[in-house]
């Protein structure tokens, strides 16, 4: 496993352009199976991820061109194939290739989820809407197959707006002739990202970010460009980078609408956000407030953003609680803080942060993606030195963030 090593954050500043949404490509590369011709993808983020469910999107029959950046998906021939587990497991997301393959094929066999480390992350959101669509699933010996010849239009209600259930099933009604609602839909930017998407190719969408959608199918979408919109949760962390280490950071390629629960929280602690058509410059301040926290579905506080802001509430004035209410374990971050003197006590889905004046510098590890996040950010903010290891959680999605991190003046080493 590779580490980082990172100095305090002494003399950040100036500038950094955040890449294309990671949680906004995976539904779209899966929804590109959709359309027999060639699909041009902008602003795909190279990634552990995508490539991951580009390598799924081959095994399934799409050949794909990785044009510097910009990727032609030709799905003409798909195939059935059952699905790798190995692969699968590595990469959550798997599941939103079931939409393409059964509304295309009639069939597809997946592995189970296996659980990861922020929960258990079940799919049977999923699969109840495919059900109420006219799918038969069978499921055994780990594996989940659906099948169904010709799926029917039905109004579905989620029990919770799950995210990948909602961008399954909208995609799988894009491609299913007459009116599918789904109600108690997620309304996150990247369901919206991808409602547009699906519109490019020929679908009528309805409603997608809030939280009732009608899709009106079409049997015969057509390729299409699109570009995919900026990660706002990569432009969150830097935010929060900014703050922790009270530099003046601007920030490309954003969103600004997309970070309003975020700009909020930053306001409330007492730092000034000025923002622009498509960016977002934070404006130190010397002492802040701690803030209280609960992660909502959007446009409540992003669960990805959680351990982020944890990270900065441990060297903020006060005491602040945060309550994690959309997983069920993502306090993973909690033991690696403690052992750089965060000051965290956690009962069940709630922790209470006494904030200190200095995180003090150690070596600590990389438990998720976020935590990983959460964990450069306290390096940031602490005296002495940091190392950080099994970054491979991180660079799943964050493009280039070395890179990134070095040209806004972070001292950091990586080693294999
Ligand atoms: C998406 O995951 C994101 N991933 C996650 O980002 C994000 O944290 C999450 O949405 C919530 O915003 C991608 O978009 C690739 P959910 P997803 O279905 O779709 C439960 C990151 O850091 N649930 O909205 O898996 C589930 O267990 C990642 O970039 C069911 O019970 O999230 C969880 O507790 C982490 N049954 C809650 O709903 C289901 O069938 C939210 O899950 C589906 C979900």
């Amino acid at each position: 496993m590779s580490h980082y090593t990172i100095q305090p954050g002494t003399n950040i500043g100036g500038t950094v352009n955040i890449s294309g949404s990671k949680n906004s490509s995976l539904p779209i590369l899966a929804a590109a199976l959709l359309a027999d011709g060639n699909n041009i993808l902008s602003n795909i983020p190279n990634l552990s991820d995508t490539r991951n469910m580009c390598e799924l999107l081959s095994l399934a029959g799409a050949n794909i061109v990785n044009d510097n950046g910009t990727l032609h998906i030709n799905s003409r021939n798909l195939t059935d194939k059952k699905l790798p587990l190995e692969l699968v497991n590595k990469l959550r997301a798997s599941f939103l290739i079931i939409a393409p393959l059964l509304a295309k094929c009639g069939k597809v066999r997946i592995p189970l989820p296996g659980g990861c480390q922020i929960g258990a992350r079940p799919i049977d959101l999923h699969l109840k809407g495919f059900s109420a669509m006219g799918a038969k699933i069978k499921q055994g010996h780990g594996y989940v197959e659906l099948k169904c010849n010709k799926l029917q239009p039905a109004k579905i209600y989620l029990d919770f707006p799950s995210v990948g259930a909602t961008e399954n099933l909208m995609t799988a009604a894009s491609m299913t002739e007459g009116e599918t609602i789904i109600e108690n839909a997620a309304g996150e930017p990247e369901i919206v990202d991808l409602s547009s998407f699906l519109c490019e190719m020929g679908a009528e969408i309805i409603g997608a970010g809030t939280d009732t959608i009608k899709i009106i199918g079409n049997k015969n979408l057509k390729s299409t460009q699109h570009t995919v919109i900026p990660d706002r949760i990569e432009a969150g962390t830097f935010m929060a980078i900014s703050a922790i280490t009270k530099s003046n950071l601007t920030i490309n390629n954003v969103i600004p609408d997309h970070l309003k629960p975020v700009t909020a929280k930053l306001n409330e602690m007492g730092f000034t956000i000025n923002e622009n058509a498509n960016s977002i410059e934070i404006v130190p301040c010397e002492k802040f407030k701690t803030v209280d926290i609960k992660t909502l579905p959007y446009p409540g506080f992003p669960t990805d953003m959680q351990s982020q802001f944890m990270s900065l509430m441990s060297v903020a004035d006060g005491t602040g609680v945060v309550i994690e209410t959309v997983f069920e374990n993502r306090f993973l971050h909690v033991p690696e803080l403690l052992r750089m003197g965060a000051k965290i006590k956690i009962d069940g889905r709630t922790a209470v942060i006494d904030g200190i004046k200095k995180l003090s510098g150690a070596k600590v590890r990389a438990t998720d993606l976020r935590a990983g996040a959460a964990l450069v950010i306290a390096a940031l903010g602490a005296q002495g030195e940091t190392e950080i290891d099994e970054i491979e959680h991180i660079e799943r999605g964050y493009e280039d963030f070395e890179k990134k991190l070095t040209s806004i003046g972070v001292s950091i080493k990586k080693e294999i």
